[in-house]
């Protein structure tokens, strides 16, 4: 039986503002949060190291990469958040480029207003990206217990000291440089609790390698790009060079596995797909910092929808993704007598369905590799 939309996101309309600002997280307050992860964990007596070759040159080359987050990176850069934001904006046209705000709430701000939403939006970005990487923490641990074969195993261990590092740098950028924390936002919560409550090891990969941490790589790279800040730059520098490797253990080991999968149960990764898909989009309208702000979130999110580059940002997420998933063999599971795939014809309602040709992430981290003498304390 296919799942309706309201069974796999709870609204019938992908796009339904109301129900998507209405999903919020009401427990702001809360320091610890629990989730069943509802799995075996699995012993293998088989120790044949090389049995799957690509894991194993991604693990050696992993051990050779680690860097410190305390002793590599500049600390001591003085960043000023009002400065960043206002030279990102110049280098995307100037404040509200391309918008009119006639007859909205933004009409009669003035630049320290727009400053102030420059620095929450920034602020929101990082502890978003902090708690994700919490998230991939979580997921990688139990991706060593759970996955059956030895290289993933060790790959994997690899995988959660990088991830470890990547928390404890986006938290002392937030707590040291920039000017205050959001907690999760409710449908980034949503995602990574259905990820760790999934039962089947390689749902934990396709939840989180393939699309968090492949959203995660598109969008470290655009504010790479964007931002002009050293310390900021570095940082997402080495974060991008792990987490090409980290996409690409997600692709290498799920490639093979996929085959052997049928067709019901192709479905049910496509779908997971789709949910992982939506619950991303959704988090991205940012509806914290509009409330935080003080403004209407409607009306804000309806305005920020029409930006020229919004569309263009939004999508761009999904240029990881995208072709990662058809190199899965996802997107075109079950296609039958011309009726596409159930995950392309998705891919394609969300606008997204263009990156299908892009480079997939399988050898990827080839490029993002840190060369010789990028990390100081690799090179002493
Ligand atoms: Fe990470
Ligand atoms: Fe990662």
């Amino acid at each position: 039986m296919a799942k309706t939309h309201e069974e796999l996101i709870g609204r019938a309309d992908i796009n339904d503002l109301e129900a998507i600002l209405s999903v919020t997280n009401t427990d702001v307050n809360e320091a610890i949060h629990t989730v069943k992860d509802n799995a075996e964990a699995i012993f293998t007596w088989d120790y044949q190291k090389g049995a799957r070759p690509k894991l194993n040159r991604l693990y050696e080359k992993a051990k050779g990469s680690m860097w410190n987050g305390e002793t590599d990176l500049p600390w001591d850069t003085e960043v000023d958040q009002e400065a960043v934001v206002l030279a990102n904006a110049a280098q995307m046209g100037g404040i509200a480029a391309g918008m009119d705000l006639a007859g909205t709430p933004f009409e009669k701000w003035d630049e320290k207003q727009w400053i102030q939403l420059g620095c929450e939006s920034q602020n929101w970005t990082l502890s978003q990206f902090m708690h994700g990487e919490q998230g991939a923490l979580l997921c990688t641990a139990k991706i060593v217990e759970t996955v059956p074969w030895i290289d993933a195993k060790y790959y994997a261990s690899t995988q959660v000291m990088d991830e470890a590092r990547h928390v404890e740098v986006f938290a002392k950028y937030l707590d040291t440089k920039l000017s205050g924390h959001y907690p999760v936002n409710a449908h980034l919560k949503m995602l990574l609790d259905d990820i760790i409550e999934d039962s089947r090891w390689d749902m934990t990969y396709l939840g989180m390698q393939i699309m968090v941490e492949g959203l995660a790589l598109a969008a470290f790279g655009f504010i790479h790009q964007l931002t002009t800040e050293p310390l900021l730059k570095q940082l997402l520098r080495y974060v991008m060079s792990d987490e090409a490797r980290h996409v690409a253990f997600g692709v290498l080991s799920l490639q093979d596995y996929y085959q052997e999968l049928t067709a019901a149960e192709l479905r049910e990764r496509q779908e997971f797909a789709f949910e992982a898909a939506v619950r991303m989009r959704d988090r991205f309208l940012q509806q914290e910092v509009w409330e935080r702000m003080g403004v209407p979130v409607k009306d804000a999110v309806q305005l920020v929808m029409q930006a020229p580059e919004r569309q263009g940002f939004q999508s761009m997420l999904f240029s990881k993704i995208v072709p990662n998933c058809k190199k899965l063999g996802l997107l075109d599971a079950g296609a039958d007598k011309g009726k596409p795939g159930w995950l392309r014809e998705k891919f394609t309602e969300l606008g997204v369905i263009a990156f299908e040709d892009w480079a997939d992430t399988g050898e990827e981290y080839e490029m993002f590799a840190l060369a010789n003498g990028e990390v100081a304390s690799q090179t002493a």
